[in-house]
């Protein structure tokens, strides 16, 4: 067949293939097919061994410019292709800015965190400034000058890690207490919160809890003092109608040592569950700070007098949110958790 009109023909194909391409990836196929390895440009090229000499040079030509006119219609289509694809793309990733957002899953604060919070702020609000003591403390701090020297039969009220003869894990941020007055004078009037740690595991007690303790020293400081900021305290945590009520106790670093019951905010004070019956529930130990301890740390008692107090923050948690079992406040179980969302402000 003529070179010329076989070559036409050859430009008819890929006009006509040029129409069903439909991707990039048949487009570059349908390029192989006519400029590739063994294509038909190539197979052109072979058949010129065929072609009479004179011949030769004119059919070459004609076989070069075919090629170039291929190339040329080749890219132009690789560019349109191209830019239809990147079009496609673009549709169907449009975004619908009218929808609405993904929710985030913001976290809650912890329970514990929530009353921690809540009770800096009602002592700080009377006036207590904050000091936070070591979690190692020594023996001496944390037994010894709270009026509970070694044998002491009190000691076994606490069950203690001992990290060596004379270094703990503090079973009490009463230790604080020691640590502020050696180091100021009175007047004093701090809130110590943080971890203390204990032997001790059931549905009520937990390794390491959170105790919060409260001292005031000056002159003429009285029990009524104490009851005061008690009556107070209990109604800005537990509610306007609570009542605190004293009930005598020991403890070695106070005397008189007492008890510290709130008129039960759940049922009123007629007896329900949560307060066994009684009316009445148990929220601290306090006490006035025994001359002992006072003068240890170098604070004449004729002069001064002065209260303490301490608390367990999970259990002021537990009675504040009805939570029965203290192991739902270490678990980290987001289904609990979650049931404060919203409480104490953004996280
Ligand atoms: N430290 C005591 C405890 O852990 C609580 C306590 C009782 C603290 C009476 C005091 C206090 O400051 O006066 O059981």
């Amino acid at each position: 067949m003529d070179l010329k009109e076989t070559i036409e023909g050859l430009k008819e194909k890929i006009r006509g293939e040029m129409e069903k391409i439909s991707s990039h990836k048949i487009f570059l196929e349908t390029k192989m097919k006519f400029l590739g390895r063994g294509g038909e440009v190539q197979s052109l090229f072979k058949g010129l061994k065929d072609v009479p000499k004179e011949e030769k040079p004119a059919a070459g030509k004609l076989i070069n410019d075919f090629g170039a006119w291929a190339e040329k219609i080749f890219d132009e289509r690789e560019e349109k292709i191209k830019k239809e694809e990147l079009e496609k793309r673009l549709n169907s990733e449009k975004v619908d800015v009218t929808m609405p957002g993904k929710e985030f899953g913001l976290g809650s604060y912890h329970p514990d965190t929530l009353i921690k919070r809540e009770l800096v702020d009602v002592f700080s609000g009377m006036g207590f400034e904050i000091f936070e003591g070591p979690e190692i403390e020594t023996d001496y701090y944390n037994f010894t000058a709270l009026n509970t020297p070694k044998d002491h039969p009190a000691r076994d009220m606490q069950d203690t890690f001992y990290l060596t003869d004379t270094l703990l894990l503090r079973t009490q941020t009463s230790a604080g207490q020691i640590r502020v007055m050696e180091k100021h004078g009175p007047p004093i009037k701090i809130l110590s919160p943080g971890k203390v740690y204990r032997s001790d595991q059931d549905a009520t007690h937990s390794p390491m809890f959170s105790q919060m303790e409260g001292l005031v020293v000056d002159e003429g400081i009285t029990m009524c003092d104490l009851k005061g900021m008690l009556d107070e305290f209990a109604k800005k945590i537990f509610g306007e109608k609570v009542e605190t009520r004293l009930r005598p106790s020991y403890f070695p670093f106070t005397e008189p040592s007492v008890e510290v019951d709130v008129s039960c905010f759940s049922c009123g004070g007629k007896g329900c569950r949560l307060c066994k019956g009684t009316g009445w529930i148990e929220v601290l130990g306090a006490g006035m700070v025994n001359r002992k301890v006072l003068s240890g740390c170098g604070i004449d008692p004729d002069k001064y007098t002065g209260f303490a107090f301490g608390m367990g923050v999970e259990r002021i948690a537990m009675l504040k949110y009805g939570i029965t079992n203290m192991k739902n406040l270490f678990d980290g179980d987001v289904r609990f958790l979650s049931q404060f969302k919203g409480q104490g402000g953004t996280v």
